[in-house]
């Protein structure tokens, strides 16, 4: 059986996080479209410096150029088990696209996990993230800090950078723009008998403990 996921959440909820956990666990590629937006922006490729200008300031990408990347990775021969996505899709525009994606490429949705946080908690934990340079690998400097002192627990390397959106002034209109269009998205999945929530306002542990469970069950 294919294991064909997504991750819905608001800046902060813990995503990358889960997603690790669950590729980990099972053999599917974690797709995020923010990962992928990165990565073109470090390339300085054409995709990546028109996403910058929406990015920094926290704005989402326009659904066009979004949908694009979507589809031509999911056309990918390693989605052939299934795929996780992280932050995507994130507009009614953008499920509506996916649908047709995944009818066309006959790679039904199993599950929508959506991880709840109180938007409250957000600030402080996109505030105190920071990433391992070389692998990527996201720490908190409250909540999950690595093993050894300034030292990647995944790659062991030692230099780690704070994501430009994370710097106060993209936080707030980051969460803004988020929450608005969240409500819908939950509401557009419930419908369609695919949502499992979960409470995101615990530990890190806890988080993927309920997550494992709902995988489990599929
Ligand atoms: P993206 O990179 O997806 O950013 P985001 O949605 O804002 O989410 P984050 O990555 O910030 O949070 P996360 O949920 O992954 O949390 P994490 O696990 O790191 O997108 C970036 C931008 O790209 C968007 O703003 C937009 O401009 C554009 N974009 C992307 N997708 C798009 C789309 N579909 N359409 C249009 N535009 C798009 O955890 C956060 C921190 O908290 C970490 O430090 C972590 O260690 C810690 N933490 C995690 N879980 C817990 C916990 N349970 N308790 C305490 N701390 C925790
Ligand atoms: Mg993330
Ligand atoms: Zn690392």
């Amino acid at each position: 059986m294919s294991l064909n996921l997504i991750l819905l959440g608001l800046p902060g909820a813990g995503k990358g996080t889960q997603a690790q956990y669950i590729v980990d666990k099972y053999p599917i590629p974690h797709i995020s479209t923010g990962d992928m937006f990165r990565e073109a922006m470090a390339n300085k490729t054409p995709m990546g410096l028109k996403a910058k200008e929406f990015i920094d300031k926290g704005d989402l990408v326009p659904d066009d150029v979004t949908n694009g990347i979507v589809k031509d990775r999911l056309g990918n021969a390693d989605t052939k088990d299934g795929f996780l996505l992280d932050g995507y899709p994130r507009t009614l525009e953008q499920a509506n696209a996916l649908a047709e994606m995944t009818d066309v490429l006959n790679k039904p949705l199993n599950a929508v996990i959506n991880i709840d946080v109180d938007p409250n908690l957000l600030t402080e934990r996109l505030s105190s993230r920071f990433i391992c340079r070389n692998c990527g690998a996201t720490y908190n400097k409250l909540y999950h800090m690595p093993k050894v002192e300034d030292t990647c627990d995944v790659c062991g390397h030692h230099e780690f950078y704070q994501r430009d959106d994370d710097k106060p002034e993209a936080v707030k209109n980051r969460l803004d723009v988020n929450i608005k269009m969240n409500t819908p998205l939950i509401a557009y999945y419930k419908e369609r008998n695919l949502l499992y929530n979960v409470d995101g306002n615990n530990s890190i542990d806890d988080v993927w403990q309920q997550i494992d469970s709902i995988l489990s069950s599929l």
